[in-house]
């Protein structure tokens, strides 16, 4: 079924810019959260059932609340977008067209995990994307969103966009604290995990772009409707990313209710397959997970 959170702007003109942005109601769901304690935005993101989105699927609130928070030590949430697995694109996509999503789930996410400085991690080969993120970080400076005492709060937060080398292992995420750092992107054994030690043995929270990202409806609408969508243990919508060979390749918002075949053959999403031909197969996470037949859809 359709139902678009993340998207649901993605088709305005300038959406990209915080004037647009601002003028759909952007930035109203950190102007809500940073009114609550972040233990009310913990409670939030926890009944939201969000699960990760950078494979996993771990929840997102379990994970938070992990995080160490000894007295005086900082703290950081790194966003990952090194999204390097063979046909995908939705962070892309989100980062290109909607980078003031992101930057609000950080703000709202970083204000909850108490952290005054965060970090962008990004695939190197998205050369054109850096760019774009650092021109809406500067915009929403400019408005008082970011930088010093957001919104007269208290709180601070600077965003940092880091680039990657082109390394596929650096988006495992404790490969990417170590590139972070300046050093080769070798993985960290664990224990420890980055919530008692990441970025320069700091508690950290790493999460993927889509994730962060999806912050911003689950304080918008509150955890318990978000809840309310989809199926079973996965809430919310999804991204997908669709290429092969297909007719309308893209990114779509779908929830979890839609079989793969509804998916691929509906008019709304991939709108079947080239030359009328049937489906054989298709890899339905990247190229880490087994290749799914036609018949087991
Ligand atoms: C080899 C490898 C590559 C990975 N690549 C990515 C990636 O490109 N993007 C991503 O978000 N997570 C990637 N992950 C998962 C991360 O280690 C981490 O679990 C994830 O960023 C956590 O975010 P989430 O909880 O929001 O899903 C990768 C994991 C492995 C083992």
């Amino acid at each position: 079924m359709s139902k678009k959170l993340l998207l649901k702007d993605a088709h305005i003109e300038g959406i990209r810019y915080f004037e647009t942005y601002r003028k759909q109601g952007g930035y109203t769901a950190a102007e809500k959260a940073l009114k609550m304690t972040p233990d009310e935005i913990l409670e939030e993101v926890k009944a939201s059932g969000l699960r990760g989105r950078g494979g996993a699927g771990f929840p997102t609130g379990m994970k938070w609340s992990f995080l160490a928070k000894p007295e005086g030590v900082p703290r950081h949430l790194v966003v990952n977008a090194d999204e390097s697995e063979p046909g995908t694109f939705k962070d892309r996509y989100l980062m290109e067209f909607l980078p003031h999503l992101l930057i609000e789930g950080m703000l709202i996410s970083s204000y909850c995990l108490g952290s005054n400085v965060s970090y962008i991690y990004i695939r190197g080969e998205y050369s054109w994307i850096p760019d774009i993120l650092e021109e809406a970080i500067e915009e929403a400076k400019v408005a008082g969103f970011l930088g010093k005492n957001i919104l007269g709060t208290g709180f601070d937060l600077e965003i940092y966009v880091q680039r990657g080398a082109g390394a596929y292992i650096c988006g495992e995420e404790t490969a990417l604290l170590e590139s972070l750092e300046g050093k080769r992107g070798n993985p960290r054994l664990k224990p420890p995990f980055p919530a008692v030690k990441g970025l320069w043995e700091r508690p950290t929270v790493v999460n993927n772009v889509e994730s962060i990202a999806a912050i911003v409806p689950i304080i918008d609408i509150t955890g318990a409707e978000y809840a309310k969508i989809g199926v079973g243990r996965s809430t919310g919508t999804k991204l997908i990313s669709a290429c092969g060979n297909i007719n309308k390749p893209g990114v779509y918002e779908i929830d979890m209710t839609i079989t793969v075949e509804e998916f691929i053959y509906s008019d709304e999403y991939c709108g079947g397959i080239k030359d009328g031909k049937k489906l054989k197969a298709c890899i339905p996470g990247g190229s880490s997970v087994p290749i799914v037949p036609a018949n087991y859809y």
